[in-house]
Order: C-alpha cells, then structure tokens, then sequence
C-alpha cells in the first residue's frame, strides 16, 4: 500500500471507530434517561404504598471513552463495538442511595417485578460485604430503548446503598486511589472496623 493509501484508510478507520464511539454514547445516555424516569416511578410509586421516601437521591454517569478502553486493555478484551458492548457492563452506571437497608430490598423486589426491565446479575455485598467490609447491592440490568431503528435491550449496572454505605465507599474510594503512597498501615483495618458500625447503624 502506498502512503496516500495508507493514510486515506487510517483516517477512515479512525472515523470509523469515532463513529462507534458516538453511537455507544448515544446508546447508554438514552438508556440511563430510561432508567432515571423508571427508578423515578418505582419511587413515587413506593411513597404512594409505604407513605413515605425511600430514594435519598440518585447518581448516574456514563463511562468515558478513555475509561473503557482502559479497562478493555486492562482485562484483554479487544477493542471493538462488539466487545466493548459484550463485555463492559458499567458504560450506564446508576447509583441509588436510600434511608434503611430494607429500604434496598423493597426497591430490589419492584425491579424485579417490573416487566420491561430485566435483571441479569445481581451482587449481594450485603449480606456478604467485600473482604474490605464494601457493601453495597449491584445489579446489572437490561433497559428496552426505543430507537428509530428498532428496540435495543441496553445494560445498566445499578448500585443501591444506603446513606452511610455510600459515606463510607467515597471515602475508601478516595484513600485508595488518591493516597495509594502515603498510607498509614493499620487504614484498612480500621475502614473495616468502620464499616461493621455502618452496617449495624
Ligand atoms: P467491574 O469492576 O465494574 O467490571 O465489575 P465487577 O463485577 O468486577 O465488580 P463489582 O460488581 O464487584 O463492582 C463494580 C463497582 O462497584 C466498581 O466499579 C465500584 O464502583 C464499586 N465497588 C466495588 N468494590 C468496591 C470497593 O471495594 N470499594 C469501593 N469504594 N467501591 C467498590
Ligand atoms: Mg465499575
């Protein structure tokens, strides 16, 4: 190939990949926007049965471009449209912060009653928190999007936690990738100890 060739099909290569990317934003962003307006009618519908609140509020992000194919390079998976939408289950991430525990359990229950979403994996560290003492309840979940296309069944990983389970994930977050040096060595021992207290709180 000569090098006009070869420039003409790298820069259509990379326009081609760009356009991936666009569609992947597009497709998780209308996704979350489902999710969002679901999780805000299992809420009203919540304090219409139970009288009152159970959603302190709501976090929701989408993944970066960068982030994803970090975390592609990371685990070995190629990167391609395909593999990125097989493999990476939090592009659409949607946190859920409630008052009580119970609170996460009656949510959980009306996902699972609900028709249009399915739930396809779901991580308990509840009842069993990570080695760390993080607790918090994951689900990955399939939301039906309407394009003009057709319909799309798009993954969004939901986290639900109370108030004091998040305090705590913020900050174990921020000491373990903000200080990763500069630790004290019995740190760990001791977000531990604090996360047992959460849990009882
Ligand atoms: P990914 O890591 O997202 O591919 O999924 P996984 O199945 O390997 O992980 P898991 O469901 O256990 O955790 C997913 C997300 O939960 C992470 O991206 C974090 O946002 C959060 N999380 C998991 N473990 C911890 C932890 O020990 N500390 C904190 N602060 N957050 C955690
Ligand atoms: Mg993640």
């Amino acid at each position: 190939m000569d090098d006009d060739n070869k420039e003409t099909s790298d820069i259509e290569l990379i326009r081609e990949k760009e356009q991936q990317l666009k569609r992947i934003t597009l497709m998780y962003e209308s996704a979350l926007k489902e999710m969002e307006t679901k999780i805000k009618i299992i809420s009203d519908e919540f304090r219409m049965l139970y009288n009152y609140n159970p959603i302190e509020h709501i976090e929701s992000r989408i993944k970066t471009p960068e982030s994803i194919i970090r975390k592609c390079r990371k685990r070995g998976y190629p990167i391609t449209y395909k593999s990125i939408v097989e493999n990476i289950n939090d592009i659409a991430g949607i946190r859920i912060i409630c008052s009580f525990i119970p609170d996460i359990y009656k949510i959980i229950e009306m996902f699972e009653n609900s028709k249009d979403i399915t739930i396809i994996k779901k991580k308990d560290y509840i009842k069993n928190p990570k080695e760390n003492g993080y607790s918090s309840f994951h689900i990955i979940a399939l939301v039906p999007v309407s394009f003009a296309y057709g319909i799309s069944e798009v993954k969004v990983e939901i986290q639900i936690r109370t108030i004091a389970m998040d305090f705590w994930a913020s900050l174990e977050h921020k000491i373990k990738y903000k200080y990763p040096k500069e630790l004290p060595e019995n740190i760990f021992d001791e977000l531990k100890e604090c996360s047992c207290m959460i849990n009882e709180l």
